[in-house]
């Protein structure tokens, strides 16, 4: 397939060009900045310039392609106001892709993030979460799966708090940016909350493989780690920082506090055993050995 992606130059975008380019597809990257492009066509992809906010070129890469993969998102939580703005951005892009593809039956999958079910972890069978800070995330997603019944193979591939490579990325790499940046690993509440994980390359074959086989509507998990206790995580970036590990107000983490605060393990059953995807790749804890001082 020739998959139209943005997001292709991040963390996982980076992944998931890598694996489609490695499974026989071709790859057309949005890309927003000469570094971008750079990048992409580096990783052996061809570009299209522009931003998420571009609506127009959005439709033209998905009318140029036979799939399209949605992964980009500001990712700016300095602030609740930054947060709701890159929501309303990406609610727009993805709108927009998916009106681009109505009628074709063509593949659209899309990130989105995994549910939270108190006392037990979250399964595909629970809905995505459509309140708090991010809410407006899972909106965009849910209806982005409804146009399973106007002809676009709508999939959702849930990620889990952490998509980790080479230690970095996700929950995880905030707590070790802020880290580095106070002197203490620090975590909120008891630090016995679990948040799952998994690393950007087992992630990316989960995308492929929605792409490829996933029916329309469905939501997919792509969790390795049910659910790492937070002050495990800590304890661990405190060791390879060099710096001490303690409990820290929720208010440290800004907007994030609170999701921080949260027990929310996952579990990936279903889609394991519906699509035979099997994570291979370290874990987190195992992972973050790789932090450099
Ligand atoms: N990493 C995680 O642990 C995790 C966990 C749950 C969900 N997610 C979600 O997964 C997706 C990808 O995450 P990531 O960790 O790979 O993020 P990342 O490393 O920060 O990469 C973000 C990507 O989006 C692009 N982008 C950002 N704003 C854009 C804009 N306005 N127009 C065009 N492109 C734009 C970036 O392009 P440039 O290269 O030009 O900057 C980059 O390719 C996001 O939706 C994120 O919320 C990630």
């Amino acid at each position: 397939m020739r998959v139209f992606i943005t997001g292709g130059t991040g963390l996982i975008g980076s992944a998931v060009v890598a694996e489609l380019l490695g499974n026989g597809h071709t790859v057309l990257a949005l890309a927003r900045s000469d570094a971008s492009a750079l990048a992409a066509e580096k990783a052996g992809a061809e570009t299209i310039r522009g931003g998420i906010a571009d609506l127009d070129v959005l439709r033209a890469g998905a009318a140029r392609a036979d799939g399209v993969i949605h992964l980009a998102f500001s990712n700016d939580f300095s602030s609740a106001e930054a947060v709701t703005n890159a929501v309303a951005e990406e609610g727009a892009a993805l709108a927009t892709l998916g009106e681009a593809l109505v009628g074709s039956d063509r593949p659209l999958v899309t990130a989105s993030g995994t549910p939270y079910a108190p006392g037990r972890a979250s399964t595909e069978a629970d809905p995505t979460p459509t309140d708090g800070l991010v809410g407006g995330r899972g909106r965009s997603v849910t209806a982005i799966l409804g146009l399973a019944d106007r002809g676009v193979r709508s999939t959702a591939v849930r990620l889990p708090r952490t998509v980790h490579n080479e230690g970095n990325g996700g929950f995880a790499g905030l707590l070790t940016n802020i880290a580095r940046g106070s002197g203490v690993s620090g975590y909120p509440g008891d630090g016995t909350q679990r948040w799952p994980a998994v690393h950007a390359l087992d992630a990316a074959v989960l995308f492929r493989l929605a792409l490829e086989q996933a029916p329309a509507g469905t939501a997919w998990h792509a969790v390795a780690d049910e659910g790492d206790q937070v002050r495990d995580i800590a304890a661990v970036i405190g060791r390879r920082l060099g710096v001490p590990v303690r409990a820290v107000p929720a208010e440290t983490f800004g907007p994030l506090g609170q999701i921080f605060a949260t027990d929310q393990p996952s579990s990936s059953t279903h889609t394991r055993q519906a699509l035979g995807w099997e994570p291979k790749h370290p874990s987190l804890l195992d992972d973050l050995e790789n932090i450099q001082p």
